[in-house]
Parts: C-alpha cells; structure tokens; sequence
C-alpha cells in the first residue's frame, strides 16, 4: 500500500508501524520524488542531510580504492558516541547484520529466544533457521514489553532475550528504569540484545533511553545502532553493534564485513550532526 508523501509525514513512528504492520506493504521502487512513500519499509522519507550528500558526492570519486580507513573512523565517532572505547563497536552494514550474526552465535537446536509477541522478526526469524525456538511474551495492555513475564519465560534454555525499543511494530518505549532492572536481573548466561533502531525518534529522547551505558557493567548486553531510520540513510547500509569485546568475538566468527567506505562516510556525516550525540 502506498500513501502519499504529506500524510505519509504527518503518521508518527507509531502509527507508521501500526499501519505497515496491519496492512502488509508492498515494497515498490519508490523515489522521494514520486510522491507516495512505502511505510512498510520504515525508511525516513526526509531523507539525509545536504552535508552527508557533498561528502558523498566528493567520496565518490575515490571509489577505486578500498578506503578502509573510512570506517575506521566511523568507529571512532560511534565510540565518542556511545562512550565506550573503540574495540566496543562492530560496524556493519546495517543493524540487521548485528541482529543476524547474535541468532547464528546462539542459536541451535534445543534452545529458545525470549521476544515479545508482536515483535521485530529479523532476530527471531534467523534463530529458527538455525533450529532454536522462539518463546513469545504477550505486550503489556500498553503495546510495551512486559519485563516481568518476559524475566519468568526465560529458562535453562534461554539463550538470548531481545528487547526492541520502541517496539516495532507497536511504537511503544519502555520505561528506562524498566528495562535497566531487567538488564541487570536477566542471568549473564543469556544474551541480552537491545534493538535501539528507533530510539531517534522517541520523544522521550535518546540520552534518557538508550542503554548503551550498561554494556559496560553486562558482559552479556548487546545493543544495535543503525543509520537507517532517523538519519535517513537506509540504503547506504551502516549500522553497530555495541558490546564487550569478548562478546563481539563470537559474533565475529559470522562477520560479512563492515559498511562500504561511502556508506561509513555518509555515517561519519550523522555523527558530525547535531543528533550525534545523547546531550
Ligand atoms: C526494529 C528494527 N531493527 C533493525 C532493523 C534493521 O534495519 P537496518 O539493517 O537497516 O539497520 C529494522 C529494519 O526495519 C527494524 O525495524
């Protein structure tokens, strides 16, 4: 379904994924020039900013060389960013690989991922390719993760529990302490993976939310970071995960590679910005 550019503008996050969840919606070819806009597809129809398309545009021209050092610095921002020194951060093409590379780390047969029912399946989705269950938790009457029940599904078999916040496709932000009680009681023999792929866009504000302080204190938090959705970059691919090393080394093993050296200069550009940082 395709709904014209100005209605499409004033939907808020939530009644975006209400409607591109209710309504199935066809992923058509659609430039931001031909008016209508695919919600199911949660792209930011405004597009990035004129700074990150003159780097962009100047990059392109150094496209025969591998530019590595781009998306090193790139890392170097999101550290800044996030407050935690740089082997914390895997850069990768999109969040979806960090989501991706966590199921094939710890999924397998026998084993369950704990997610609230309705949820984001891109994680889940892949846990069960890999022989693992998905134990659902029922949202709380107000479209949110509830914490408690989601802390009594996880048994011995848990191995990761993962928190979409806002929750896509409700919309709904958890309560920050909430969810901080709940990171810090889930056992540290299972994954906890935060999808803060919409935080941007909460009005309660990313400083007040994110819970990127903590990877510091749980050696099994992971949270997901993606270019995408606020900073209007979703076909450029970049995105990162945030954890302790150790841990970034068992996603490691199912590594496809970080961000091309455009889309980390298109990165570079956001973090530059004013939404760059949590103050
Ligand atoms: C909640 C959520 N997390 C992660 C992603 C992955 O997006 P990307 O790979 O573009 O970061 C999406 C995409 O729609 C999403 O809705």
């Amino acid at each position: 379904m395709l709904l014209p550019k100005t209605l499409a503008s004033r939907c808020t996050l939530t009644a975006a994924l209400v409607l591109a969840s209710a309504f199935r919606l066809q992923a058509a070819p659609v430039s931001p020039e031909d008016g209508p806009v695919r919600l199911g597809s949660n792209e930011n129809a405004f597009g990035f900013t004129p700074k990150a398309e003159a780097a962009v545009i100047k990059a392109i021209k150094m496209g025969n060389y591998y530019n590595r050092d781009a998306v090193d610095e790139m890392v170097k921002l999101c550290a800044a960013r996030e407050g935690v020194p740089e082997n914390f951060i895997l850069p990768t093409a999109g969040s979806g690989p960090v989501l991706l590379m966590t199921a094939a780390a710890f999924s397998k047969p026998g084993v369950n991922v704990v997610n609230c029912a309705p949820g984001y399946p891109q994680l889940t989705g892949a846990f069960t390719s890999y022989g693992g269950n998905i134990k659902y938790v029922y949202v709380n009457e107000k479209g949110g993760a509830d914490f408690k029940a989601m802390l009594r599904a996880i048994d011995e078999n848990t191995t990761i529990a993962y928190v979409c916040n806002p929750n896509n496709p409700t919309g709904v932000i958890a309560d920050p302490k909430e969810l901080q009680q709940f990171i810090m009681a889930v056992p540290e023999r299972v994954i906890v993976f935060v999808d803060e792929a919409y935080l941007e866009l909460s009005d309660a504000g990313i400083k007040a939310s994110t819970v990127t302080p903590l990877v510091k204190l749980r050696k099994n938090l992971i949270v997901s970071h993606t270019f995408s959705k606020a900073f209007g970059m979703a076909g450029f691919r970049a995105g990162y995960g945030v954890a302790q090393p150790e841990l970034l080394e068992k996603l490691k093993k199912y590594y496809q590679g970080p961000p091309s050296f455009i889309a980390a200069i298109a990165a570079q550009e956001a973090l530059k910005g004013k939404r760059s940082t949590w103050t």
